[in-house]
């Protein structure tokens, strides 16, 4: 499935453990709790993939699917000019990379699937080099899908999604949220014992919400979760890598390690 690309993350461990970053024509899952620092990292993502190619970005636009209203431009900026202050610094370059992403903010399961319709005609408009969905745990919610058989739709939306992104060859980065939780709290769950590596970093809960085909069509997994007061992200899933864990921050120049 090497559609020959990667976005580079800027975390040097991952970028290695990922044989150069985020790959091009695949669905990426970032998952973790509330709080954790999933928009953080796409944030960060956008930011490069908008970047010029002498700084280490793809120099290209994003689509970024907001269902939370969590992006902030302001936030991004922050990131950009802590992280790359000789460039941001520059005069324009900072409306130049805010102009380079189109953020949707669609409010029901109807309008995300139209967000998805309007990416394909994006797609044809500019180079596009990321679609971000922040998250699809909240589409699929009650609240937004609004009693729509969820399984069904959901089984569509993501063929839909895998597809677009086998198609236009674009890395499609998609967070999703799990609770915190305690063991004793899943072990409550008796299907608990049925997971495979294909399930490796989710919850009894997230199984339940999205269901076993979601978790097939994510061809990495990370896994971000804190511990003892520090954060970790895990490669839990990955065609190229065994599982493995390591540390990060959040700062004012956003994820680092
Ligand atoms: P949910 O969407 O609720 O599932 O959470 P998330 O995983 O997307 O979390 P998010 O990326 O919003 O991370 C929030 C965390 O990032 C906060 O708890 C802060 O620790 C950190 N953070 C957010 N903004 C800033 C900032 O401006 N400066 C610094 N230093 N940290 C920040």
């Amino acid at each position: 499935e090497d559609h020959g690309g990667h976005l580079p993350t800027g975390l040097k461990g991952l970028d290695e453990a990922l044989c150069g970053g985020i790959p091009f024509g695949v669905l990426t899952e970032l998952v973790g709790p509330p709080g954790i620092g999933k928009t953080q990292l796409c944030m960060k993502l956008s930011l490069l993939a908008s970047l010029p190619t002498t700084y280490g970005g793809l120099n290209g636009h994003v689509i970024y699917i907001d269902v939370e209203s969590k992006f902030s431009s302001k936030r991004m900026i922050e990131i950009g000019v802590q992280s790359f202050p000789d460039i941001f610094n520059m005069k324009g370059v900072v409306q130049e990379m805010a102009g380079r992403i189109l953020v949707l903010r669609p409010t029901t399961l109807s309008k995300f699937t139209e967000s998805l319709q309007q990416i394909k005609l994006s797609l044809l408009q500019r180079p596009v080099k990321l679609i971000v969905i922040d998250s699809i745990a909240a589409i699929m919610s009650g609240d937004f899908a609004q009693g729509a058989s969820r399984q069904n739709l959901l089984g569509w939306h993501v063929s839909f999604i895998k597809s677009l992104a086998e198609s236009s060859r674009i890395p499609i980065v998609v967070t999703n949220q799990v609770r915190s939780q305690t063991r004793e709290e899943g072990s409550q769950y008796s299907f608990q014992a049925q997971r495979t590596d294909d399930l490796s970093g989710y919850d009894s809960h997230l199984v339940a919400a999205l269901g076993i085909n979601w978790a097939h069509s994510v061809t990495i997994r990370l896994v971000l979760e804190a511990k003892s007061g520090q954060r970790f992200i895990k490669l839990a899933k990955s065609p190229l890598s065994p599982p493995f864990a390591f540390p990060f921050i959040i700062t004012s120049a956003g994820i680092s390690l």
